[in-house]
């Protein structure tokens, strides 16, 4: 396994998903009924791409996504804070996982070259698992990366809405306005939304979002 040692900065709020947690996570996480709606509408997005493209998951986690992205023939790397959820990947890869570019680092501060991969993919992460400013460091820096598309999972609220706090998870608290200026700030534009899980009560959504690169 490709997995060099990089420095995480700071101590990132997902700095949980270790021992345990790392090799439970996705046997519990499946239990979840929207875990397989994610599945599901990540397969089509995937589809409507096209084939033999390098992608990039950050948080790889326990890349979840791989045999989708095998099935579209990607070059496929991936990025998680956690050794041992990349280790949990292995396991359940198996030989899935052979020839994966699988690193351990901060998605804050990544590791890749400008325009390395034609896509990323990025989901139950800046909308939760970082705090506010973090997240907006770390769009800064799948924008860097990206040439051509993005699939980032993000929540909206379905009213007017207001501006987290930097120090919070923004959670789904923008409205979808302000979460489109906010993708666009950085050069995503927005194609297509998938909802992947509903919030009736908190007025909040969760999406997956696919954005192509501005020129
Ligand atoms: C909820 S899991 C999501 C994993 C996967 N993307 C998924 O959808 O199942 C959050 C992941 O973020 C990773 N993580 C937390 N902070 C990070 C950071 N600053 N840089 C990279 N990965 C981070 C954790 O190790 C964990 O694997």
């Amino acid at each position: 396994m490709n997995s060099p040692k990089i420095m995480v900065k700071g101590r990132p709020k997902g700095d949980t998903y270790y021992k345990d947690t790392a090799r439970k996570y996705e046997e519990k996480r499946k239990k979840q009924a929207w875990w397989h709606v994610e599945q599901e509408q990540m397969s089509q997005l995937l589809d409507q791409l096209p084939d033999r493209m390098s992608v990039v998951d950050i948080p790889f986690g326990t890349g979840r996504f791989v045999p989708m992205y095998h099935k579209k023939k990607f070059q496929i790397a991936g990025l998680d804070a956690s050794g041992d959820m990349i280790s949990s990947a292995k396991n359940i890869l198996g030989s899935d996982f052979d020839g994966i570019d699988a690193r351990v680092g901060d998605a804050a501060s990544l590791p890749f070259k400008d325009k390395e991969f034609d896509l990323l993919v990025s989901t139950r992460f800046l909308r939760d698992i970082v705090v506010f400013s973090v997240a907006k460091e770390i769009l800064r820096e799948f924008a860097r990366i990206t040439k051509k598309y993005a699939i980032i999972q993000l929540g909206h609220n379905r009213t007017t809405g207001f501006v987290p706090d930097e120090n919070s998870p923004m959670g789904g608290w923008l409205s979808e306005n302000e979460l489109t200026k906010l993708l666009n700030g950085y050069g995503f534009e927005v194609m297509e939304k998938r909802l992947v899980l509903e919030h009736n009560e908190e007025g909040k959504d969760i999406y997956h979002i696919l954005c192509k690169m501005a020129p």
